[in-house]
């Protein structure tokens, strides 16, 4: 095995911007002053998860829901192979932090569609309450991707975070992406700033 292109840009530009909007939407839910940043910095969230789920059946080999989304036997045989402390290698996402991967992107969408729909007053005070159901259950799953990343980084040997920043995993070289897609990099952004203009207007 050598070091392989695996997670292409849209992957790795999305994550962390997925990751900074939900931190400060976390940070400004409860101010009334940030309430604007608190809007635009869920509305990343909720942007980049749906690009996200339409990335997941057009994108690059790795990206695909087909490649990384398994059944209970794979996610049981994977988990018991990290209890006995020798963890399958996945060059993608292993079956395990997959499932933790759909909760994610379909809470961001939920989360952020319920925040939207408070913000216009769309619906009593049960849809506030359901809106910080949600993020209370997506700061949940977010925990058990963290223990996720660094004990799978552990026992795996490979540092997970910085594969997320460039983009490289270990990997037999048949299973490279040829292409780390610049271009679907710039419709995100695109997207991402049409978005959430529409989303905070
Ligand atoms: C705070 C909210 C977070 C959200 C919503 C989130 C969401 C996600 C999603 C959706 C993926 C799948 C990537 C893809 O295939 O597009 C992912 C993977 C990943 N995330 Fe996060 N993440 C969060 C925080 C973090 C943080 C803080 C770190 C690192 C310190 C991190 C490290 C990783 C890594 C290393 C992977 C790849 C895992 C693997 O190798 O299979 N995540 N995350
Ligand atoms: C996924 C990202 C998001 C997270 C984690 C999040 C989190 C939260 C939380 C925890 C609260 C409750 C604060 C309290 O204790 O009162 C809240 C309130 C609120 N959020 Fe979000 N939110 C997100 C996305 C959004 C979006 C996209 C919008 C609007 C477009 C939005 C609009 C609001 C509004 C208007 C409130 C105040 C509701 C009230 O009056 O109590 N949120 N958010």
């Amino acid at each position: 095995m050598q070091k392989i292109l695996v997670w292409d840009w849209p992957v790795r530009i999305g994550h962390w911007l997925m990751v900074g909007g939900f931190v400060i939407a976390w940070l400004t839910s409860e101010s009334e002053t940030f309430r604007l940043l608190h809007v635009w910095s869920g509305s990343a969230v909720i942007s980049v998860a749906a690009f996200r789920l339409i990335w997941g059946v057009v994108g690059t080999r790795h990206a695909r829901f087909s490649s990384f989304v398994r059944g209970p036997r794979a996610v049981l045989a994977y988990l018991g192979s990290l209890l006995r402390l020798q963890p399958r290698h996945h060059t993608g996402h292993n079956p395990a932090g997959g499932w933790a991967i759909v909760a994610l992107l379909a809470l961001g969408v939920l989360t952020g569609a319920s925040g939207w729909a408070t913000y216009n007053e769309l619906g009593g005070h049960w849809l506030e309450e359901l809106h910080e159901g949600l993020a209370a259950a997506m700061l949940a799953v977010v925990l058990v991707h963290l223990a996720g990343v660094f004990s799978g980084s552990l026992l795996h040997g490979e540092n997970l975070v910085r594969a997320m920043l460039t983009g490289r995993k270990a990997g037999e070289p048949g299973e490279a992406i040829s292409s780390a897609r610049p271009l679907a990099a710039v419709t995100l952004l695109a997207w991402l700033l049409t978005a959430s203009w529409w989303l905070t207007s």
